[in-house]
């Protein structure tokens, strides 16, 4: 079994696929060119993840703060979404999506909540994810938007914003503290304990991406690099220098907790300048 084509939307400068499977932004490009990464070893199979594109990690991230849980990530990013609105403008297109406990078969019973996703296609990528709880006890979550970019090459891109930010290495497992701009030089895995604008400057693709988020606490960094790329089904072992996640979200210690009667949104945005 295989998922449905996903939607192409074209707006301007800019064209998109998006699947309506995990809701999920597969690619986006800017005057034909990239800006999103996809896996040539993608899944394309329900109730596996896509590699690539935006995943929408929810209600938990990773493994979640118990350590166990499964699927990894939550199960949004494997859940068939509803298309609830489509809307054509002059500088683009928005499509809303929307999630409810009767489309995840992993919800408990009792849960009331709506997720709704808007995605902004044009110029700059608009993300917006919120959490509805029409329950009547709070109700927690984690959460990330789980970017994955296209990068020239990964050893020779810088990640600005992030000096002076404590950070959960998660190879190591150790709490670190950021000095000066990211490089990726090894496997690298990182919760940053901020989010604001990030910049990830590209010298072999010449652009520089800007990355803006809101109601969002930590940014995540990750690059599989050589061994861990070799260990994944749905990862190219020759992948990894191509790619790098910029992820923001809420995890661990920064799950949110959305009161009955009220919602919370997480935004991420991207522009790209040429350099
Ligand atoms: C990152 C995590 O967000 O996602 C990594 O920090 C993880 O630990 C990666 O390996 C990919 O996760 P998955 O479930 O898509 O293979």
């Amino acid at each position: 079994m295989t998922l449905d084509a996903p939607r192409e939307v074209r707006t301007g400068r800019s064209v998109a696929r998006v699947y309506d499977y995990g809701a999920h932004v597969w690619t986006w490009a800017l005057d034909g060119e990239p800006v999103l990464w996809t896996s040539a070893g993608s899944f394309f199979e329900p109730g596996k993840a896509l590699r690539g594109g935006v995943p929408i990690c929810w209600p938990w991230f990773g493994p979640g703060r118990s350590g166990d849980l499964t699927p990894a990530h939550g199960y949004a990013r494997i859940s068939e979404w509803t298309l609830t609105g489509l809307v054509e403008g002059p500088d683009a297109t928005v499509l809303t999506y929307t999630l409810t406990p009767a489309d995840a078969p992993d919800a408990l019973p009792g849960e009331d909540w709506t997720v709704t996703y808007e995605v902004s296609i044009g110029d700059r990528l608009q993300l917006a994810l919120t959490v509805a709880n029409q329950g009547a006890t709070p109700f927690s979550y984690e959460t990330a938007l789980h970017t994955y970019f296209r990068v020239g090459d990964v050893r020779q891109v810088v990640v600005g914003g992030l000096d002076g930010a404590s950070y959960l290495d998660k190879v190591t497992g150790r709490p670190e503290v950021q000095a000066g701009d990211v490089t990726i030089t090894a496997e690298t895995d990182r919760v940053y304990l901020r989010a604001g604008e990030v910049v990830v400057t590209d010298p072999v693709l010449g652009r520089r991406l800007r990355i803006s988020t809101e109601g969002a606490a930590d940014t995540v960094v990750w690059n599989p690099w050589i061994a861990k790329a070799a260990a994944m089904p749905d990862f190219g072992d020759d992948e990894w220098p191509g790619m790098l996640c910029i992820e923001a979200g809420n995890v661990l210690e920064s799950a949110v907790t959305v009161m009955p009667g009220s919602s919370e949104t997480l935004r991420y945005a991207v522009a790209v300048d040429l350099t």
